[in-house]
């Protein structure tokens, strides 16, 4: 299974039959779905867990990304539901995350724990794949999703949102969105040498930007927008992907 899909807020399943299977890794187990789509099998994963009851700060990232390295896994797209701090994008909107930058407390961000290992770093000149997000543009115009367009992902620690200086703090560093999940998913992908992008689905104003945060807000956006997402994914994993136009299998640095 070379394929996952991870899905975030809203997100719990891409709708076509599927059984479930547990996989047992040294950070813990993990439930993912698998579903076979035209005679291959993907991988689904919902982050926050079935029913929704993890919350973002305690989720076990290292465990979800080792399980699905585990069953083979190489390309995966994932969706994040993020508030927005840029004017030009607004809630019901789509945006491909291209950068971020992580203002997280204390969660594990690494696989990379020194012991017997050398000393790695890895590169994040590209955090998210390139080639997975320029086949998502492609792939997105012939399911009509009007993707506004690229976005930094702020990540906070929550599970609280932020106050509305955190949010002038985070515009004026350059953030476009703000979500809790990103990192270190992305990291920890990168570091098994995954091909990783996300796709954020704007639910809301950031604090202090523009009215009033509901979850009403929330749960109208997400379910607008998730099958197209879903099947927009399923059209990219069904064409032809290799990892010689990315880096993101060559991201380690080893000292
Ligand atoms: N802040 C942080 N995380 C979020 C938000 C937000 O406004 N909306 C959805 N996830």
């Amino acid at each position: 299974m070379k394929k996952a899909i991870i899905g975030g807020t809203g997100v719990y399943d891409i709708g076509e039959g599927s059984y479930s299977k547990v996989v047992e890794t040294k950070y813990g187990k993990v439930e993912v779905d698998i579903v076979n789509i035209k005679g291959e099998k993907i991988v689904f994963l919902a982050r926050h867990g079935k029913g929704h009851s993890t919350p973002p700060h305690l989720i076990n990232y290292r465990a979800n990304i080792k399980a699905l390295e585990q069953l083979g896994v190489k390309y995966i797209f994932s969706t994040a539901a993020v508030g927005s701090c840029n004017e030009n994008y607004t809630p019901g909107d789509v945006v491909v995350i291209n950068n971020f930058i992580d203002f997280t407390k204390q969660r594990p961000v690494t696989f990379f724990e020194g012991g017997d290992e050398p000393v790695k770093h890895t590169d994040m000149g590209d955090p998210y794949c390139k080639n997975l997000r320029t086949k998502f543009y492609e792939s997105a115009k012939l399911e009509a999703i009007d993707i506004k367009g690229d976005a930094v992902y702020v990540c906070t620690e929550g599970p609280r949102f932020e106050t509305a200086y955190e949010i002038k703090m985070y515009k004026s560093l350059g953030g476009d969105v703000v979500g809790m999940t990103n990192v270190p998913e992305v990291v920890l992908a990168k570091e098994l040498g995954m091909c990783y992008a996300t796709v954020g689905i704007i639910t809301n104003w950031c604090t202090g930007v523009k009215g009033e945060i509901t979850l009403h807000d929330i749960q109208g956006t997400l379910s607008v927008n998730k099958e197209k997402i879903s099947r927009t994914f399923l059209r990219v994993f069904n064409g032809k992907l290799n990892q010689e136009h990315c880096n993101c299998k060559n991201a380690i640095i080893t000292l």
